[in-house]
C-alpha cells in the first residue's frame, strides 16, 4: 500500500473517524509522519476558537514543494506530474514529468530571487490555465513567497483591490489567455489595474497568445528572458527555503456577506497534510491514475485538487486550458478518452450545461477508463446526478459529492469513492477529523427531527488541519466572520440537513452570499458595483434558481431617470458591474422599481425580494412591519 493512511473499507472509515475524534492529535500525527519534514513538530495542535487560533504541527519545519516534487524524484521522476491540454485541440499537449516540473519550479524560483522576491513577500498571479501557472505557484512556495492567485474572470478594479490589500510588490501574468473562442487580454487588465500604482516593482509576463502588449521599462519583464538567464547560469535545482508550519503558504480572496472580499490565509503544514489526505482518500487515488479536475487554479478547488493534493501524492494531474463547450460540447469526454482519465472532478453547473446538449457529444468517446466521478461547488440536483452517473459513469463509477469551502482548504463532508455509501444530492458523512454540528439561530444544537431530518446552520466544532488561519491583514475580520456568530464554533454560512444515518445534505448559503455557477459572489459586492453607476440611487440583489448556473443574480434597482431606453440602461449597469468586479458577477435580471421593501429602521427585507425573484407572489410572509407595504405590490407587478 502506497498511502498507509488510505481508507480501505467502511469499517476502516468508522475506525479512522472514531480515532480522529477520540484523539485528534495522535490521529493527525500518524498521517503527518508520512511527509517530508526538515524538523518534526513539538506539538500537534494548539487551538482555541475565541482568538481564533488553530496551529497545527507547531514547531515543525518544512517546505511544501519538497513534498510535492523532491520526494518523488527518486522513484517517480519520470512519472507525468502534469498533462496539459491546450484550449485548441489541434495544438500539441505538454507533459511535464516530476523531474521536469522540479527543474522548472527551481529555475522559476531563482527568477523570483533574481528579481528581489523574498520569503513572506506577496506575489499576485493572474494567468490562464497553463503549466506555467503551476510553476509560478510552486516557485513562490519554493522560496516562501506567499502567492495570491486571482481568477482570470476578475476585473482590473478587483485586481487593484487585491494588490493593495495584500501589499503585493510582484505580479506574474501572461500577455493573454485562450478560453474557447476568446482571447483574454490579461496583461492589459493588469496594466489597467496598475494605473497610478506606485508599489508594484516587477511584473513578470509569460508569452502565451503573443497579443501586442505594453511593456514598461524597469517594471515589466519577460518570463522567457528571465528563465533563459537562469538556464545560462547553469541552474537546474534550488534548495527550498525552510518554512515554519504556521507560515502562510497562500492568500486566496473570497466573497463574504460584506462588500469587500476577504484574503483567506492557509498555512504550510496543515494545508499540506489535509489536502493530501483528502485527495488520496476521497477519490481513492491509486498510483498511476490520471486525475482530471476541471476547476480553475484561480479557485480553491484548483489549488487543492489540481496542484497541492495531487502533486504531494505523486499523482498525475490534468490541466485543461479551455472550456467544456469549445470547440464543441464533447470536449471533456474527448479529454477523458485521449488521456485515459480515471478520476473526473467537476462542478454541477458544468454537468447541467453539458446535459443540455443531449447525448451526441458523448458518442464515440471511450469513457471506460473512468473509475471515480466527483462534484463540488454547489448542491447537485438529482437530475444532474443521475445523468452524470448513467451517461458518464455508465453506472459503475462512484460519485463523490464533496462539500467544502475556500476557508476549509479541503473537503470536509463527502463520501469516499467506492468505500462509503453515496446518496444523490447528499454530501453524506464527515471525513475523519471533521466534527459537524447543526445549530439553530441562537447556536443551540438541533436535537429534534422535523420531517424526518435535522435542519440547521452548519458549524464545525473542532479544528482540522487546513482550517484557515486568518484573513490577511485583519485577524479580527476572521474572528467576526467565522467564529463569532456562535461561540466556540466555526460557522460555515451554509444550511444543512442531517438524516437518521448521520448523512448531511447541504441546502445552500444562509447568509447573503450567492453561488453562481459554483462561484461565490456576495450580494453586497454586486450592490456596491451597481450603485457605482451614475443613475442608480439604490439597489438590492438576491439570488434566484437558474437551470444551468444553479443561482442567477436578480437586481432590483431604483434609477433616477426613467426617461431613457430601459434596455440600454440595463446594459450600462451590467457593464458597470463587469468593470467593477468582473464578468462573473453580471446580473442576469434587472428590474427597475420605485422603492425597496424596508423596515421602519431602514433595513431591506431581502426575504421578500428573494421570494419575488423566485416567482412567488402569494406567500410573502408578514409584510406589516414594512415602512410602505405598497412597494411590494408594485415590485410584484414588475417581476421579470
Ligand atoms: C457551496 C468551493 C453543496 C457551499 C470548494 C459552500 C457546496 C460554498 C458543495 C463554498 C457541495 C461547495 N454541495 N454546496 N458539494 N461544495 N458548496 O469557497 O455553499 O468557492 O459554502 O469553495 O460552495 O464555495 P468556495
Amino acid at each position: 500500500m502506497v498511502y498507509p493512511y488510505q481508507i480501505q473499507s467502511f469499517a476502516d472509515y468508522k475506525k479512522a473517524y472514531q480515532q480522529s475524534v477520540d484523539n485528534p492529535e495522535k490521529f493527525w500525527a500518524s498521517v503527518a509522519d508520512h511527509f517530508t519534514w526538515r524538523k518534526k513538530w513539538d506539538k500537534v495542535l494548539d487551538w482555541n476558537f475565541t482568538e481564533p487560533k488553530s496551529e497545527w504541527f507547531k514547531g515543525a519545519k518544512l517546505n511544501i514543494t519538497e513534498n510535492c516534487l523532491d520526494r518523488h524524484l527518486e522513484n517517480n521522476g519520470n512519472t507525468p506530474a502534469i498533462i496539459w491540454e491546450p484550449n485548441d485541440p489541434n495544438e500539441k499537449q505538454r507533459i511535464l514529468t516530476y523531474s521536469k516540473l522540479h527543474e522548472k519550479v527551481c529555475q522559476f524560483a531563482q527568477v523570483l530571487l533574481n528579481n528581489g522576491v523574498k520569503k513572506g513577500d506577496r506575489v499576485c498571479i493572474y494567468m490562464g490555465m497553463i503549466p506555467e501557472l503551476t510553476i509560478a505557484v510552486l516557485g513562490c512556495a519554493r522560496i516562501g513567497a506567499i502567492h495570491s492567485v486571482i481568477f482570470g474572470g476578475f476585473s482590473a478594479q478587483s485586481i487593484a483591490d487585491r494588490v493593495f490589500d495584500a501589499q503585493s510588490e510582484f505580479i506574474i501574468t501572461c500577455d493573454g489567455a485562450y478560453r474557447g473562442a476568446k482571447d483574454i487580454p490579461l496583461k492589459n487588465v493588469i496594466d489597467d489595474a496598475l494605473i497610478g500604482n506606485k508599489t508594484v516593482k516587477k511584473v513578470i509576463v509569460y508569452t502565451r497568445t503573443r497579443t501586442p502588449i505594453s511593456m514598461l521599462k524597469g517594471r515589466d519583464i519577460w518570463w522567457e528572458d528571465e528563465m533563459r538567464h537562469v538556464e545560462e547560469m547553469g541552474i537546474h535545482s534550488l534548495p527550498a527555503v525552510e518554512m515554519g508550519a504556521a507560515d502562510p503558504l497562500f492568500i486566496l480572496y473570497t466573497s463574504g456577506s460584506t462588500g469587500k472580499p476577504k484574503g483567506v490565509v492557509h498555512a504550510c503544514a496543515g494545508y499540506m497534510v489535509y489536502t493530501n489526505y483528502t485527495f488520496v482518500n476521497v477519490f481513492n487515488y491509486q498510483p498511476g491514475q490520471i486525475h482530471f479536475c476541471t476547476a480553475d487554479i484561480g479557485w480553491i478547488t484548483g489549488h487543492s485538487y489540481i496542484v497541492y493534493g495531487p502533486l504531494s501524492a505523486g499523482a498525475t494531474s490534468v490541466i485543461f486550458e479551455g472550456i467544456p463547450t469549445w470547440p464543441n460540447a464533447g470536449r471533456f469526454w474527448e479529454i477523458v478518452d485521449k488521456y485515459k482519465v480515471n478520476i473526473l472532478y467537476t462542478a454541477p453547473t458544468a454537468i447541467r450545461s453539458l446535459m443540455g446538449f443531449g447525448l451526441w457529444p458523448l458518442q464515440g468517446k471511450n469513457l471506460s477508463s473512468l473509475k471515480v466521478l466527483g462534484t463540488v461547488g454547489e448542491p447537485i440536483n438529482e437530475e444532474a446526478w443521475n445523468w452524470y452517473n448513467e451517461q458518464v459513469g455508465k453506472n459503475k463509477c462512484p460519485i463523490v459529492d464533496t462539500w467544502w469551502q475556500t476557508e476549509t482548504g479541503g473537503c470536509l463532508i463527502s463520501n469516499i469513492a467506492g468505500i462509503t455509501p453515496s446518496k444523490p444530492g447528499w454530501a453524506t458523512l464527515p471525513l475523519p477529523g471533521v466534527q459537524p454540528v447543526l445549530v439553530d439561530d441562537k447556536g443551540n444544537e438541533i436535537t429534534e427531527m422535523e420531517d424526518g431530518v435535522y435542519k440547521g446552520n452548519l458549524c464545525i466544532k473542532f479544528p482540522w488541519p487546513s482550517l484557515l488561519t486568518t484573513t490577511y491583514g485583519d485577524h479580527e475580520r476572521c474572528r467576526t466572520n467565522y467564529f463569532a456568530t456562535y461561540p466556540n464554533l466555526y460557522f460555515t454560512g451554509d444550511g444543512a440537513l442531517k438524516d437518521e444515518e448521520g448523512f448531511y445534505r447541504i441546502t445552500g448559503r444562509v447568509d447573503d452570499v450567492l453561488n453562481v455557477s459554483g462561484h461565490r459572489i456576495g450580494t453586497a459586492e454586486v450592490e456596491n458595483a451597481i450603485n457605482m453607476h451614475t443613475g442608480v440611487i439604490e439597489s438590492a440583489v438576491v439570488g434566484y434558481p437558474h437551470d444551468v448556473k444553479g443561482q442567477g443574480i436578480y437586481a432590483f434597482v431604483i434609477y433616477n431617470n426613467k426617461e431613457g431606453d430601459e434596455a440600454l440602461i440595463r446594459k450600462d449597469i451590467v457593464q458597470t458591474v463587469s468593470r467593477v468586479i468582473g464578468p462573473i458577477a453580471k446580473p442576469d435580471k434587472i428590474q427597475f422599481v420605485n422603492g425597496l421593501p424596508k423596515t421602519r429602521s431602514g433595513k431591506i427585507m431581502r426575504r421578500i425580494l428573494r421570494k419575488i425573484a423566485e416567482g412567488e407572489t402569494e406567500n410573502l410572509g408578514d409584510i406589516t412591519t414594512l415602512l410602505d407595504p405598497g412597494v411590494v405590490e408594485e415590485i410584484k407587478k414588475g417581476y421579470l
